[in-house]
């Protein structure tokens, strides 16, 4: 189980050892993008074994080859919605957990000089809101492009909504609080603060670029 943090009741913490070794090594400034790539997929797919916990099932016979038994499916469409471009990243490893998920497409980044969230693009399945939506970004700094994006998809009629980051900073984690204290954010660790240039310290640097080699 992940942990709970006092100051923070929406936040869930993967202390477990198989995910803090891999961010240990994601963090890495010597790490290449493809091990990079490698290490946040991993990651992502052990965090959604934990972040699905709740998803509603429905009861079901099911014929094994001796008798038929009652058994469980999940029973409402999943949508996971990486935010591009860094969210990407993360997707695949999510996927092979929730193999029949849909996945929307959110496009925003955040204007280097005054840290506003500006979108272009976004693409969802017409029924979104009918199940679980999964938004995954592997960093929440300012935590504006999270709001934003939880915004939209609220907009939508989205009300079973979970965000997926990698590191996480108190500033994001308190303005979602603030903004959407429903909704749970899940992440591989708490760091300590933004730097003046509003990235996380310690921090792994720039997401997007070391996912896709544009450093
Ligand atoms: C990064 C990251 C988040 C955002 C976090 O994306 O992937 O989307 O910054 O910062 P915030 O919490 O202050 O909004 P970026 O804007 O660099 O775009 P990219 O994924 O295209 O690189
Ligand atoms: N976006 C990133 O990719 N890294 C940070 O530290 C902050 C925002």
């Amino acid at each position: 189980m992940p942990s709970t943090h006092p100051e923070f009741p929406n936040l869930r913490i993967f202390d477990h050892p198989l995910v803090q070794d891999k961010l240990t090594r994601a963090r890495d400034v010597d790490t290449t993008p493809a091990e990079f790539r490698r290490l946040l997929n991993e990651i992502a797919g052990l965090m959604t074994y934990e972040a699905s916990r709740d998803f509603p099932l429905a009861d079901c016979q099911v014929q094994t080859p001796i008798e038929t038994m009652n058994g469980q499916v999940l029973s409402q469409p999943i949508t996971l919605v990486p935010i591009l471009r860094a969210g990407l990243g993360m997707t695949d490893g999510i996927l092979r957990m929730l193999p029949e998920a849909r996945v929307g497409h959110l496009g925003c980044y955040r204007d280097e000089s005054t840290f506003e969230t500006v979108d272009y693009y976004m693409k969802m399945p017409p029924d979104v809101s009918d199940g679980p939506v999964l938004i995954v970004d592997p960093m929440l700094a300012t935590g504006g492009s999270a709001d934003y994006a939880i915004d939209r998809l609220k907009q939508l009629g989205c009300d079973n909504i979970r965000f997926i980051c990698l590191v996480s900073a108190p500033d994001g984690v308190g303005r979602l609080l603030k903004s959407h204290p429903d909704v749970i954010v899940y992440t591989a660790s708490l760091d300590d603060r933004l730097t003046d240039r509003k990235y996380i310290a310690p921090g792994l640097g720039d997401a997007g670029d070391r996912i896709f080699g544009t450093i």
